[in-house]
């Protein structure tokens, strides 16, 4: 019986065993049939057509090419036990799509504070402990998100539902103060960049969102100063970010909201070093004039943020197709040109450096979940297809660190 060997892809592996199963049939017609007039001859069969595998694309050195540009790429990442079908670096396949391409890891959940300190009780670091010691075992980088992820469904339930006493104030700022102190002090410089605020801007109006935590101590904007501050005071070398997802496929009013936030920090002589852009993606059809029409807008954002001397980051890129045909040869076309254009408009301010994905491989994104395709298909929004091989995608990203000048 012949093999197949170990290291084909799955399609090389279909290709391989169509190859086999008709050179058996081939086989088996040449022997059958012939003899003489008068016989019944039986017809030659048609040979069957010669399967033509799609081409597999090879995985593309984007590692390399990052740090070519003196840039880097990373991925979000999560804990799990060994033999979690799950996107962590105990599943041999996902760790194998991280130390591929990854120089910066960022914990999915498993740094949040609603996730690490579910009731008012000490924080439990089991599980992003494990991913610090995985990252740091293999020489890889990590980010922290979030220190708060100011709306009121993201805080931890307690917060919402603390007695804040007879001086709420202080009470409120005791709290917010612990809980940066309990990730500084225990990662420090083992984290060289934090998203001290996630998501603190309303979409809707362009405000600060407000929550029970902001409104005991004041208001929103004294809640956010105070992380920024604390979180310099106890990380001292660490970038500090401020998150959000004004994205440049939406209207100006979170995007005015931001810059209204970003100017005030400078103002008030806030600490925060750049602006993480998450950069989940989704695009109106034909990709190209929705990148040509957006273009405009974004860049007067982005000009505006860099002049007030913020650095950028991309903090979660991927590439919802659900606006896309099911096709998935046109698909993974899309979702490439687009992420693409969107990185070659990034990476023309040479403010950025880290690009992070939110999740290297479809399987596993959480797009599946939380916006699925309205054709039952899954989303082919990562850079590898739910069988880790590389798509498109995973050679654009590349291609654009290729195409960009090096960093100073
Ligand atoms: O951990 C529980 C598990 O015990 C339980 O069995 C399971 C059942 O649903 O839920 C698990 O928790 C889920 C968690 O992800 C871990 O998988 C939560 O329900 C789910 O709400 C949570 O979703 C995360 C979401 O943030 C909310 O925290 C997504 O994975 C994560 O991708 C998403 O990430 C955010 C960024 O932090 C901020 N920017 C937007 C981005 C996408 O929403």
């Amino acid at each position: 019986m012949p093999t197949i060997p170990e290291n084909l892809s799955r399609r090389q592996t279909l290709a391989s065993l169509l190859a086999l199963s008709v050179a058996g049939c081939s086989g088996g017609a040449g022997t059958s049939g012939g003899g003489s007039t008068g016989t019944i001859v039986t017809p030659a069969p048609t040979p069957a057509p010669t399967p033509t595998p799609t081409p597999s694309i090879a995985a593309a050195n984007i590692k390399g090419s990052a740090a070519a540009k003196k840039m880097r790429f990373g991925s979000s990442f999560a804990w799990s036990g060994p033999g979690w079908d799950v996107a962590s670096f105990a599943n041999p396949n996902y760790a194998a799509l991280i130390e591929h391409d990854c120089t910066i890891l960022v914990p999915e959940n498993e740094m949040k504070w609603a996730i690490v300190q579910p009731t008012n009780t000490t924080p439990d670091w089991t599980q992003f402990d494990a991913m610090m010691a995985y990252a740091e075992s293999k020489g890889i980088a990590m980010r922290g998100t979030n220190l708060v992820w100011h709306k009121r469904d993201t805080m931890p339930a307690w917060t919402e539902s603390h007695d804040y006493g007879a001086d709420p104030v202080a009470e409120a700022k005791r709290i917010l103060t612990e809980r940066i102190q309990n990730v500084c002090r225990r990662y420090g410089t083992r984290i060289y960049s934090y998203d001290v605020i996630n998501e603190g801007v309303d979409p809707g109006s362009g405000g600060l969102n407000e929550t029970a935590l902001s409104q005991a101590m004041g208001g929103a904007q004294t809640l956010i100063d105070l992380a920024f501050r604390t979180a310099r005071a106890e990380a001292p070398g660490a970038q500090l970010v401020y998150n959000d997802y004004m994205g440049w496929d939406a209207g100006s009013t979170h995007r005015d909201g931001v810059l209204a936030l970003l100017r005030g920090f400078k103002a008030r002589g806030v600490p925060c070093d750049a602006l993480g852009v998450e950069s989940h993606l989704a695009s109106p059809l034909p990709v190209a004039n929705a990148i040509a029409n957006q273009t405009p807008g974004w860049r007067a954002f982005l000009d505006e943020v860099v002049g007030m001397g913020y650095k950028l980051v991309i903090t979660e890129l991927d590439v919802s197709d659900g606006g896309f045909p099911g096709d998935i040869a046109t698909r993974d076309q899309d979702v490439a040109d687009y992420a693409r254009g969107y990185l070659d408009l990034m990476f023309s301010y040479p403010q950025l450096t880290d690009v992070l994905v939110w999740g290297l491989c479809d399987k596993y994104s959480w797009l599946q979940g939380f916006q699925p395709r309205g054709d039952g298909l899954k989303q082919r929004c990562d850079p590898y297809d739910a069988t880790f091989q590389p798509k498109l995608m995973q050679n654009a990203i590349n291609a654009a660190f290729v195409a960009t000048t090096a960093r100073p």
